[in-house]
């Protein structure tokens, strides 16, 4: 089975480690010896430490490499876009079977690749793109192919994991952790697309379109980063048994006029103590399945770094290669239901609000009016002296709330008519409450 390898840094390098190391066990697995044929990078006089691999299998042109006849799997570790669509679709079209640990790509345009591997009559298989290591979309596209799945919440992202667990277990600021990450080498020098939950949104919507057999696209998914989160919202959370973590939630829904429908989000939310998911900490990842008959799944496991992704590159490269050896494919994409997305503003969520407020009579009753006038439910109301809690500054209060289940929709308007209150000197925080604390 001849391969060609797209990429040979973080993941890509320790593919071919991998694939030296275990060639013997896996020529058995399969059946036939594994070879690669080829590696295309950008620069190839970079240094890669020591590599199992004849310096003459590199190249730049990965075009070329992707459409020589000699070359049975595409293995792709080089992430983005473009170049990597047309690379892929090429292969695709050309019969190869690909793999690839490319979610940005996939959630932008899985339809495409999806089409072309239909073309070509080879495998598409990308278990490294969504939580690494962790063996999660085949169990969702295979293991629980007979059950009916209703929602996937999940920690899909280990550096904002890192983050969050790091402001909770220190009370460290958002720009604190942050740095602390970047020193342990788990945030990148430009962290954008992992504290702006683009990298989690992209995994979102992977997860979701094979979860209910929809095409949903990074473009569907309400996406909030952890940015915003403050010391206080955590000690916040604390105060109510809860800890703050980047989630993403799909879950079916059903419309007003009664049609099922998808809704897929990423943002912090708070969630108890008691969540199987709260106790996953680090730069760990975990997704947790509920599904009408199997109930409730959970997998935990590494969700970056270049071996435990590697791990599920090479479990794909087995699995594509022994159907080409046995001359079939995977079942192809399904998506069939074609179910539509959800706004966000239907969405049901708790919301968990911070206020500033002046510390007069009727203020409360005047807090109150605006939840009732937008038909959102307050759960609970905690009042504290003003200045975050910390000693009074006289004439103001804290007043921290939290909602019963309401449209975000409505809750959305009810911050804002918050703000329009001259009795409310600023919103310190709002929060989602997931998870039934
Ligand atoms: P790296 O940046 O470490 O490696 C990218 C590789 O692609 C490098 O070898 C680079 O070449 C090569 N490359 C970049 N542009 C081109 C180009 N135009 N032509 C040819 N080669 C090119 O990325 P990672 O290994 O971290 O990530 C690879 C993929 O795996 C991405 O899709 C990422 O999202 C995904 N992934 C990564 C995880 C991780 O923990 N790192 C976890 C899960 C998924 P050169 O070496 O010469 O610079
Ligand atoms: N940047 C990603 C993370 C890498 O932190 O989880 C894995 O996709």
């Amino acid at each position: 089975m001849r391969l060609a390898l797209l990429g040979c840094g973080t993941v890509g390098s320790e593919v071919v480690r991998l694939l030296h190391t275990q060639s013997a066990d896996l020529a058995a697995r399969i059946g036939a010896p594994l070879e690669i044929v080829g590696i295309a990078v950008r620069r190839i006089g970079r240094d890669r430490g020591e590599l199992p691999v004849d310096p003459a299998v590199f190249t730049t042109d990965p075009l070329d490499l992707v459409k020589r006849d000699d070359v049975d799997v595409v293995i792709e570790c080089v992430g983005g876009i473009e170049p990597a669509r047309g690379w892929l679709v090429e292969a695709l079209r050309a019969g190869k079977s690909v793999v690839t640990a490319n979610k940005a790509l996939l959630a932008e345009d899985g339809g495409t690749l999806h089409d072309a591997a239909a073309e070509g009559g080879g495998d598409l298989y990308y278990e490294a793109a969504v939580a690494g290591a962790i063996p999660l979309l085949r169990p969702l596209r295979e293991s629980l192919h007979g059950d009916r799945i209703t929602r996937v919440t999940g920690i899909v992202n280990g550096t904002t994991n890192f983050i969050l667990s790091a402001m909770d277990a220190t009370g460290a600021g958002f720009a604190e952790a942050l740095e602390e990450a970047t020193d342990l080498g788990y945030a990148e020098a430009d962290p954008t697309a992992d504290v702006e939950g683009f990298d989690a949104a992209a995994k979102a919507a992977i997860l979701a379109s094979l979860a209910f057999h929809t095409r949903v696209g990074a473009a569907d998914v309400h996406r909030e980063g952890i940015t915003e989160v403050t010391a206080a919202d955590v000690i916040s959370a604390k105060a109510m048994g809860c800890t703050i973590k980047l989630l993403c939630i799909a879950a079916r829904g059903v419309a007003a006029d009664g049609r099922e429908t998808v809704g897929v989000r990423v943002h912090p939310a708070m969630i108890p103590l008691t969540h199987p998911l709260a106790s996953v900490g680090d730069a760990f990842n975990a997704v947790f399945v509920e599904a009408e008959a199997a109930g409730q799944l959970m997998f935990y496991g590494r969700g970056a770094g270049g071996a435990p992704t590697a791990s599920a590159v090479l479990g794909d490269v087995v699995a594509v290669s022994r159907n080409r050896l046995a001359g079939v494919r995977a079942a192809s994409e399904s998506a069939y239901a074609d179910l539509p997305v959800r706004p966000m503003g239907e969405a049901l969520t708790r919301y968990h609000i911070s206020l500033d407020v002046t510390d007069r009579p009727g203020v409360l009753a005047a807090v109150a009016g605006v939840f009732a006038r937008h038909d959102v439910s307050i759960a609970t109301v905690r009042q504290g002296s003003g200045g975050g809690g910390v000693a009074g500054r006289g004439e103001d209060a804290d007043l921290v709330i939290v909602t019963h289940v309401a449209p975000d929709a409505a809750l959305a308007a009810t911050v804002r008519a918050l703000r329009g209150l001259d009795t409310v000197r600023s919103v310190a925080s709002v929060l989602r409450v997931e998870g039934g604390a």
